[in-house]
């Protein structure tokens, strides 16, 4: 490979960091602190007041260089070339398509491991992985260690024991393909079938190419007598499709005994990609997650016939409840301290095709509220930017605590009163909100309407308001969902550090490089990094504790589908992905800032 046609980066620089010292600076002389909004947003916004800067935006959204690996640079040129030969392709495709021949599926009934049967086929996954990765499992600087069974942590030994580890995670496990769908896949689901152009079946894309797309980077670098500096542990869950629980559940809490709190550099996982928004190339790495609280409604009232009814029923009341909730959505509210916020101000930026009345919208918000609530009433009101209803959808609960009545159920017969009723509403708590905020916010809403109806209530096991007549006309209960367990929002990850200066640019140098070498593409070979949020959670809630840089990045084009009738990966898509996981462990080997 000639040098010549590499942008070999010497040094990394995360822009993020750089213009945290600026910021001092400007602030010092009374100009804005915008070009900051998503750096330490809750200390640094608040007191700007001047738009000075919205002129010079060059520093918003700056972008780290693309990073190169040097130390590691031979060897980083030498895999470079690997992904043309044919049979390097070939492998690769092989290797994900025996992956998805074994279908590793996760109900939401799912018993303890060791009970339920349905577990069991995790076991022929694992035998699978020993069978495809020869030298990762006769490495003598890799271990094997089975947590609750099926978990997998592996850990590559690095030379160094003074460099803090690094955690790069998946899952094992599928969501199932419903029986009666299985006809309308142009594949079998459980083919792992490769039409020259594309791999299908369960998996290919959530998440059994995130896992052996790892898999393939450390094989591959292993054939190439590569042995790490930095110690990498690969974090396997199997059942992240059903909360994770028991698998990252236990994974965390091992990794926690064995490392302790905020020991590992940084922790990657499946989460966004890249999407193109507005004519421009966007990676959108998640570093912040909703929480849940899913409650239970129960109302409880005396039966008796129907012919001589009272004037609420049980269920009467319960729908005079859940109207109350329907009629009190929470607020949302585009904030600057959001990563979406900083998102916006990145498209605003970056994007070439962005309308200019919307971008200058957001370059206005930044200091003016007029301007935020305009831009909020066009992103909530219209979809953002003239876009589908779906996306103002997105855009509204996104920016902060939603419910959904998700089921209902009370009465058993015609002609007797119900005795009992109940609902049961999720909640996706804002990520600047808390369970116990949405928990009072629910009981304060239902305690005058239990007043009115005369019911003794009790919310989350304490007694919240009982008639002091005898005229009580029943119970009313809200308490937890006991099957789940509520779910704080994540920490949020910084946008200033090192580790996430590392990860921009190994995204960066990634991108151009599968652009220029492999494909001769006379496209733009640019992506620019932006901060988001996923909409589900991942594993990763489990491993909160482990590190305060969690990355949930997978680096494909995110249009491509999951969860699906016809789930598939373009080759290249993924030959792409594999070459951001090698890039990613060369970089973080070499480096020594994080
Ligand atoms: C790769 O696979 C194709 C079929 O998909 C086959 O025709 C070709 O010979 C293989 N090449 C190598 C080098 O294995
Ligand atoms: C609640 O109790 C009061 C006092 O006993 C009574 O006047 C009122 O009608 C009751 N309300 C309902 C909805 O039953
Ligand atoms: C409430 O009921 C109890 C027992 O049924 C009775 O002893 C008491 O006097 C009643 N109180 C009122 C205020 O009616
Ligand atoms: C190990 O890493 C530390 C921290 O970067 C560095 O100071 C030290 O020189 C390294 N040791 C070796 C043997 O490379
Ligand atoms: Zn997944």
């Amino acid at each position: 490979m000639n040098k010549e046609t590499l942008p070999l980066a010497q040094s990394r620089n995360n822009p993020y960091k750089q213009t945290r010292l600026k910021t001092f600076l400007v602030a010092f002389i009374g100009g804005a602190l915008l070009y900051h909004c998503f750096t330490r947003p809750s200390v640094l916004l608040g007191s700007y007041s001047s738009d000075s800067f919205i002129g010079k935006s060059d520093d918003l959204c700056a972008q780290s260089t693309p990073l190169f690996p040097t130390v590691h640079g031979t060897l980083w040129e030498k895999l470079q070339a690997g992904f043309k030969e044919q049979e390097f392709q070939n492998k690769t495709v092989e290797w994900l398509a025996g992956a998805v021949k074994v279908p590793t599926e996760m109900f939401d009934d799912m018993g303890p491991v060791g009970e339920d049967p349905r577990w069991e086929n995790r076991e022929a996954f694992h035998d699978y992985l020993v069978e495809a990765f020869p030298l990762i499992h006769s490495s003598e600087l890799i271990t094997l260690q089975k947590v609750n069974t099926y978990g997998l942590l592996y850990t590559w030994k690095g030379s160094n024991e003074t460099l803090e580890p690094i955690i790069m995670a998946a899952h094992q496990d599928v969501v199932p393909v419903n029986p009666t769908t299985i006809s309308s896949w142009t594949h079998p689901p459980y083919s792992g079938y490769f039409d020259g152009e594309r791999i299908w079946g369960r998996g290919t894309n959530d998440d059994k190419s995130g896992l052996i797309g790892i898999f393939t980077a450390v094989e591959t670098l292993l054939s190439n007598s590569f042995t790490p500096a930095r110690t990498i542990v690969f974090s396997f869950g199997f059942d992240e499709e059903g909360g994770g629980i028991q698998g990252a559940g236990e994974l965390g809490k091992t990794l926690l005994d064995v490392y302790g709190e905020d020991s590992f550099a940084f922790i990657i996982d499946e989460g966004g990609g890249f999407t193109e928004q507005f004519g421009s190339q966007f990676a959108t790495p998640g570093i912040a997650e909703k929480g849940s609280l899913t409650v239970q409604l129960d109302i409880a009232t005396p039966g008796g016939h129907s012919s001589v009814p009272p004037d609420h029923t049980s269920i009467g009341i319960l729908s005079r409840l859940l109207v109350e909730f329907e009629n009190n959505p929470f607020d949302s509210a585009l904030s600057r301290t959001s990563p979406l916020y900083a998102q916006l101000v990145c498209f605003s930026t970056h994007a070439s095709t962005l309308p200019p009345s919307i971008s200058k919208l957001i370059h206005r918000s930044l200091s003016s509220e007029k301007a935020l609530a305009d831009l909020e009433k066009a992103l909530f009101d219209k979809g953002s930017f003239g876009d589908s209803i779906g996306m103002s959808r997105l855009w509204k609960s996104m920016s902060g605590t939603t419910q959904a009545i998700d089921v209902i159920n009370g009465g058993v017969k015609s002609n007797a009163l119900p005795e009992q009723a109940f609902a049961v509403i999720n909640h996706r708590i804002g990520i600047d909100s808390s369970s116990s905020a949405v928990e009072s916010r629910d009981t304060s809403l239902l305690l005058p309407l239990a007043q009115e109806f005369n019911l003794t209530f009790t919310a989350f096991g304490e007694l919240i308001s009982d008639p002091s007549s005898n005229s009580s006309a029943g119970k009313l209960s809200l308490d937890y969902l006991p099957t789940r367990r509520p779910l704080e929002p994540a920490p949020v990850t910084p946008l200033d550090s090192n580790a996430f200066g590392l990860l921009a640019g190994t995204i960066r140098s990634t991108f151009d490089t599968h652009r220029r070498l492999d494909r001769s593409s006379t496209e733009k070979n640019e992506v620019f990094v932006a901060p988001g949020m996923p909409t589900g959670n991942t594993d990763t809630r489990f491993y909160w504790k482990l590190s305060k840089n969690i990355f949930r990045y997978k680096h494909h084009h995110s249009k491509s589908s999951a969860h699906t009738v016809d789930e598939f990966i373009e080759l290249d898509s993924y030959l792409e992905m594999i070459r951001f996981y090698m890039t990613l462990i060369l970089n973080s080997d070499e480096a020594r800032d994080i």
